[in-house]
């Protein structure tokens, strides 16, 4: 008898290695409920903005983290502003789907998520939305920290030159046109700011399968990911 739930999926990787296209896909395909970790983190982000806090300032981040919630509702596909995924992000209740997915937004999330309060708050958020399985999570540290038994770990990874590119175009999809030399200057410092910290940094979980999408299309990462779960429910079948 079998009594297992759906396997719980990680994608982890630097910015613009096509994470989120993937997972959205991946998520699809299994009718599994895509968890955007980094969406969740951009929210807080805005909402610190907002306030005009700023990330070094620990007390007056510890004081926004008290009075805020940060929610992914799901919508149903609706093909909107979270590119047809059918999930908002929700700030004490306000859609920001939209509007975190500015460079500067990307920024100061890179700052703030080094800090201990942020992750102890947003941690526990994540494993409550992996607890009943069937989900995909994307991020920085979802399968080294939040999910560590995760049944499928990817990393996601590409050239920086390549990933700088992606996230260009990713940004003018979006109705904000950069340059290529700053988008690749900030794409840099992001990897460096997230490789660094001291606290849940980005790395290799391990166990998990490194995919190289830089000369990969889409739909070919796709399939290397559904053939590794594939494989993991052929492993835990019973
Ligand atoms: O993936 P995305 O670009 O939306 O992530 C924004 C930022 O959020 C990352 O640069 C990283 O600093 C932070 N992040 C994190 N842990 C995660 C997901 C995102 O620290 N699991």
């Amino acid at each position: 008898m079998t009594c297992r739930r759906d396997p719980v999926i990680t994608i982890d990787g630097p910015a613009g290695a096509g994470k989120s296209t993937t997972a959205r896909e991946v998520a699809r395909r299994l009718g599994f409920r895509l968890v955007d970790t980094g969406a969740l983190y951009r929210a807080l982000a805005w909402a610190l903005m907002r306030a005009g806090v700023s990330p070094e300032d620990e007390q007056g981040v510890g004081a926004l983290l008290a009075r805020t919630t940060v929610e992914l509702a799901d919508m149903g596909d609706d093909g909107g502003a979270d590119g047809g995924a059918g999930w908002r992000v929700l700030v004490n209740g306000r859609d920001v789907t939209a509007e975190i997915r500015t460079p500067e937004i990307a920024l100061t999330t890179s700052r703030l998520t080094a800090l201990r309060a942020v992750r102890d708050k947003m941690t526990p958020l994540q494993r409550g939305l992996a607890a009943a399985g069937g989900v995909v999570l994307e991020g920085r540290d979802t399968g080294s920290v939040v999910c560590p038994d995760a049944e499928v770990k990817v990393y996601l990874d590409a050239d920086l030159t390549e990933r700088a590119r992606r996230r260009r175009d990713e940004l003018a999809a979006h109705g904000l046109p950069a340059d290529y030399e700053s988008v690749k200057a900030e794409v840099a410092l992001r990897d460096r700011q997230d490789m660094e910290r001291e606290l849940a940094p980005l790395r290799k979980p391990p166990g998990a399968v490194t995919v190289d999408s830089t000369a990969l299309s889409t739909e070919a990462v796709v399939l290397r990911i559904l053939d590794a779960v594939e494989q993991a429910r052929c492993c835990t079948r019973s």
